[in-house]
């Protein structure tokens, strides 16, 4: 079976940066150039939708520097390697609320999706001032909001609700990759991930490579999906 849908929490910038006696954006500033790495890899290994965790509703509790350097590197993303994307036909995608983003991120973001929106090759979808459990919330006001107004019976069905999450276009997720050795998802993806496949890596995001994302993905074709049936 193939990874359609592999999702990654992109954690370790600020250890590494301190482990180096460097600061915490330095950490940021490298693991810029490895979200290239990353999605040119999935993308060559035929993944068709690449979720990066780049910034959780809970990531404003940090300092305002840092919150303010993080909300930068979209920009220093795309003048970077968005006329590579566009080559590979990758499509960029957000997966999050746009309205709290700072307006000259959000134009960034927007922008993006807009030029690669045509673009028939993988999907890289940016999480971005995103978590699961407000996504889930918002997703039940939704489906409230169609029975109060009488447009829907109240006869939701579990295969029926993935349509009101934020991920909606998006199969459910094969396998889910943590780097920096933690092992907790951190408000990720908690429907989507309900069967997929969880790999903790402990190198910090600055020292994830191409090499180590194929490795994992040749070991989830070898793991056994049941989705809670016997091997046949
Ligand atoms: C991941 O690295 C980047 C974001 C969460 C935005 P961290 O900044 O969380 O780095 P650590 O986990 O503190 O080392
Ligand atoms: C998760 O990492 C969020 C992102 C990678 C964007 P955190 O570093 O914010 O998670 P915790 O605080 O260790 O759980
Ligand atoms: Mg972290």
């Amino acid at each position: 079976m193939n990874v359609k849908h592999l999702a990654i929490i992109m954690d370790g910038n600020g250890r590494w940066a301190k482990a180096r006696g460097k600061v915490r954006t330095e950490g940021h500033f490298k693991g810029v150039e490895v979200v290239r790495d990353a999605a040119i890899a999935a993308n060559d290994l035929g993944v068709e939708v690449l979720t990066l965790y780049a910034f959780s509703t809970e990531n404003w509790k940090r300092s305002a520097d840092e919150v303010g350097y993080l909300m930068k590197l979209p920009a220093l993303f795309f003048n970077r390697f968005l006329k590579e994307l566009m080559e590979k036909n990758i499509r960029i995608a957000m997966t999050g609320e746009m309205d709290q983003i700072p307006a000259d991120t959000a134009k960034v973001l927007t922008s993006a999706i807009e030029e690669t929106k045509n673009n028939t090759g993988m999907v890289l979808n940016f999480a971005m001032n995103y978590g699961s459990q407000r996504e889930i919330v918002l997703a039940a006001r939704k489906y409230a909001e169609e029975v109060l107004s009488g447009k829907r019976a109240n006869d939701l069905e579990v295969d029926q609700f993935d349509q009101y999450l934020m991920t909606s276009e998006f199969p459910p997720v094969d396998l889910m990759i943590r780097t920096s050795g933690e092992c907790r998802l951190s408000n990720f993806l908690l429907w989507q991930l309900a069967y997929a496949e969880l790999e903790f890596i402990d190198l910090p995001w600055p020292e994830f490579t191409a090499e180590t994302l194929k490795e994992r993905m040749e070991q989830f074709k070898k793991r056994d999906r049941r989705f809670g049936g016997v091997k046949g």
